[in-house]
């Protein structure tokens, strides 16, 4: 990658005007082609990797999201919770010029959708340092706190999953979390948790559900503000097993647009989900902002 942000470059399409036309762009991979060391299993035991002079981290083109130069270039995140691993990521301690330290988490993209959005090239996440995020389908708090780490101090996620099992994780990572909300109910129900949840700038959608399009389409209904935007992963096995995936992304976006959502691009998840995509755009987008 050459120097300063990582530019993206992108494995996807953007989504053209009104008249639905979609431009293929750029072959190229993604800033980052290799992954942190540890691989799917998270990176080892969470110890903390001693910066010091031989560890460079660079902002990446996503504001809250960061890269270190070692050995291996890895994406991270500054940690908010400094000290603490999540789910045995490595831990990469920087010393600043005024001698005071930043800790950043690695963020495995074999382990967060988000992640390998990012490094699948992705041009806007929405998700920067203040933004306030509704994240659907947020399993035991993975994704989950490296979006607690972008949102930072001024951001918050209100994180809602509706496996027990998982949650009990989720709210124990929202102990230390000041600015994540844990809410154990089922997304299909946003009525049950509209007294918790404010409006917000963007929903983070991974439920993995046949009917995850009209899910996030509900919840966009009460809690996301016009002019918002969404970012969902689609599992294309998890909607029509019978088709070939591009189809079942197509005709997801069909069902997005229904649901007055604008997409606006479209990468794979590849090479670190198979048949996987994800698709950004805005909500009730005023006609003279467009996306
Ligand atoms: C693919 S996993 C999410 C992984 C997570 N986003 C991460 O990156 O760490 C899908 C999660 O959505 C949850 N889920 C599925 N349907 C749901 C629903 N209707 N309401 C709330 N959570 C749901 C599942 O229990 C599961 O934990």
């Amino acid at each position: 990658m050459a120097g300063g942000r990582g530019d993206g470059g992108g494995r996807g399409r953007r989504f053209g005007g009104d008249d639905g036309s979609d431009r293929r762009f750029g072959g190229r991979s993604g800033p980052l082609r290799g992954m942190p060391a540890g691989g799917r299993s998270g990176g080892g035991r969470g110890g903390g990797m001693k910066g010091g002079s031989r560890v460079v981290v660079q902002p990446h083109k996503h504001d809250g999201v960061f890269i270190t130069k070692a050995k291996e270039d890895a994406l991270c995140t500054r940690n908010m919770c400094p000290g603490e691993s999540v789910y045995g990521e490595k831990r990469v301690s920087v010393q600043k010029e005024d001698r005071t330290k930043v800790e950043y988490r690695v963020w495995n993209p074999f382990r967060s959708k988000l992640a390998a959005a990012v490094l699948g090239g992705v041009d806007n996440i929405w998700i920067a340092p203040g933004t306030r995020v509704l994240y659907l389908g947020a399993a035991s708090g993975t994704t989950v706190s490296h979006v607690s780490d972008i949102v930072g101090p001024e951001g918050l996620v209100y994180a809602v999953e509706f496996s027990h099992r998982s949650g009990r994780d989720l709210v124990n990572m929202a102990k230390k979390r000041t600015n994540v909300i844990p809410i154990i109910e089922d997304a299909r129900h946003p009525a049950r948790y509209r007294m918790l949840v404010g409006m917000v700038d963007v929903i983070f959608s991974d439920v993995a559900q046949p009917d995850q399009a009209r899910i996030l389409g509900l919840n966009a209904s009460y809690f996301l503000k016009c002019g918002g935007h969404f970012v969902i992963s689609i599992k294309a096995n998890c909607i029509d097993c019978t088709q070939p995936a591009e189809a079942v992304f197509a005709s997801e976006v069909e069902k997005l647009k229904a649901e007055q959502f604008k997409p606006s691009e479209q990468v794979t998840l590849e090479p670190f989900e198979r048949d996987h995509a994800c698709v950004v755009g805005g909500y009730r987008m005023p006609k003279k902002l467009g996306i």
